[in-house]
């Protein structure tokens, strides 16, 4: 892909009716889309330091949307979100999503959770281990399960497919996209006045900035030495194993659920021609990202993908042994470390950074939530003071807030974001 302007171009005619996101992953991708939608006179240019390809989480995500959160706010954005993916042309599969229990207190977990779905109108449903077994029968072993729920509108979104498809429209509306690396900003009085990148400086003259970069926004919004925002900014990168079977013949009859052994914290999917399988049964891992998503494999997860793997039927078809070499893993089907964002509360950092005027975040957020945020994020951006909200709007941009950690430790709010990585049903809360 071609960039369609350049640095010198911008700089040459300033103006302030633009809006800059840096980030063209999934999120980014939607925002172009969804500022592009609106009428407006706003100019949409999307910066990325890799166009052609996606060096990002959204590369490397096996993409399971799993509706019902324990956090109220984040099932409305789900929701949102598999509306807005099911019009996209390849981009969900509509295969369900199966959680299986082997213990009591899993499946009283399961039925409280059937329950709450069923409460807020998603469609869930208790099955037997004979039930579960047959939605999947190559992963499942009806001897080792006790129970199933099953979310039937639940599924898989083809990430790439949907970037593809959001950042198409967006150029079909007249974004443009400009490779280049942002290696920081310029603030002056409550504003960021330039945008750095190893290219050259872009003046915003009163324009906006979204950071849509995912697993590197704590890294632009400023370290010890430039502080952007005063506020912190909770994104921790950490380190995710996944994992592949060997290519099959891909299997005849209904499309299997995406399938989650909560209780040992490990889901596995059908990818068609093999299947893949991922855990986050391991000590968090914090990571600092290079250039892309995929980390340098530790070799403790070697011990944690074969664990792992001893849960599905079909485990032993699964490689559990990874090595670092330059090819790409997910390309070459082999096990990776893919790092994605946590945060203090589970929640994206989303909405205006409230000390720096032309400054936004839309980052910390899966593939799960992505199109329902930015759809949100974008009618922010674009809303002028007078225009009218809803009630519920209100209460999910709060949640999403920026600001929200003001006053807590860096220490503290790291450790809270890195308990919240293996912690899936969040006793806790
Ligand atoms: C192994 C794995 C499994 C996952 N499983 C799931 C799942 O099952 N379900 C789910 O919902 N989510 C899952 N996720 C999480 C999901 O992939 C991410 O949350 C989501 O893709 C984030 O999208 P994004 O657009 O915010 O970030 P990204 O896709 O990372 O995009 C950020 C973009 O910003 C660009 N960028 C960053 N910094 C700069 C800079 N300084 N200058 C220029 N460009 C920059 C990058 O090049 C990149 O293209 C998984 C992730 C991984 C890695
Ligand atoms: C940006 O452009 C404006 C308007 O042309 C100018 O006044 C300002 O000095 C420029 N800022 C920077 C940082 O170059
Ligand atoms: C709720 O969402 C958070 C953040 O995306 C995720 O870590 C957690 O696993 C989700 N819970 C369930 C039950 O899927």
């Amino acid at each position: 892909m071609q960039s369609t302007l350049s640095i010198q171009d911008l700089n040459t005619t300033p103006s302030s009716k633009r809006i800059f996101i840096v980030g063209g992953g999934i999120v980014g991708a939607a925002l172009a889309f969804y500022l592009s939608k609106a009428n407006t006179d706003r100019h949409i240019i999307l910066l990325d330091r890799s166009l052609k390809k996606s060096l990002g989480s959204t590369g490397h995500a096996p993409g399971f949307v799993g509706q019902l959160n324990e956090s109220a706010v984040l099932t409305r954005l789900a929701r949102d979100t598999v509306a807005e993916y099911l019009t996209v042309p390849g981009g969900f599969n509509t295969v369900g999503g199966l959680e299986l229990a082997s213990t009591e207190a899993g499946v009283q977990t399961l039925q409280s959770r059937c329950e709450k779905a069923r409460a807020v109108g998603l469609s869930a449903e208790m099955i037997s281990a004979e039930d579960a077994a047959a939605l999947a029968p190559d992963f499942i072993d009806p001897e080792t399960v006790r129970t199933g729920l099953y979310f039937p509108s639940d599924g898989t979104a083809n990430a790439q497919v949907i970037t593809s498809y959001f950042t198409q429209e967006a150029r079909d509306r007249e974004v443009d996209f400009l490779e280049v690396d942002v290696v920081g900003f310029a603030r002056n009085d409550g504003e960021i006045e330039a945008i750095r990148t190893a290219d050259g400086d872009i003046n915003l003259t009163g324009s906006s900035v979204i950071l849509a970069t995912g697993i590197w926004t704590s890294s632009l919004t400023g370290d010890k030495e430039v502080q952007i925002t005063n506020f912190p900014v909770p994104i921790i990168p950490v380190a995710h194993p996944y994992t592949f079977t060997h290519p099959r013949p891909a299997r005849s009859g209904k499309a299997y659920p995406f399938v989650r052994w909560p209780e040992h914290h490990v889901y596995a999917r059908d990818h068609g021609d093999h299947d893949g399988l991922g855990s986050y049964d391991h000590a968090p891992l914090e990571l600092k990202p290079e250039h892309s998503a995929i980390g340098t494999w530790p070799s403790s997860f070697d011990k944690v993908l074969s664990e792992a793997t001893s849960h599905l039927k079909n485990g032993r078809d699964f490689l559990v042994q990874g090595r670092q070499d330059d090819s790409d893993p997910f390309e070459e089907k082999k096990p990776f470390n893919g790092i994605f964002s946590v945060t203090p509360d589970n929640l994206p950092l989303a909405g205006r950074v409230s000390d720096v005027e032309n400054l936004w975040l839309c980052a910390a957020i899966w593939v799960t939530t992505a199109a329902g945020t930015a759809k949100l994020i974008a009618r922010e951006v674009l809303r002028g003071s007078q225009d009218g909200i809803s009630d519920s709007d209100v209460e999910v941009l709060k949640a999403l807030e920026p600001a929200r950690f003001q006053g807590v430790e860096g220490e503290v709010l790291t450790t809270q974001a890195l308990e919240r990585y293996n912690n899936i049903y969040n006793k806790e809360q």
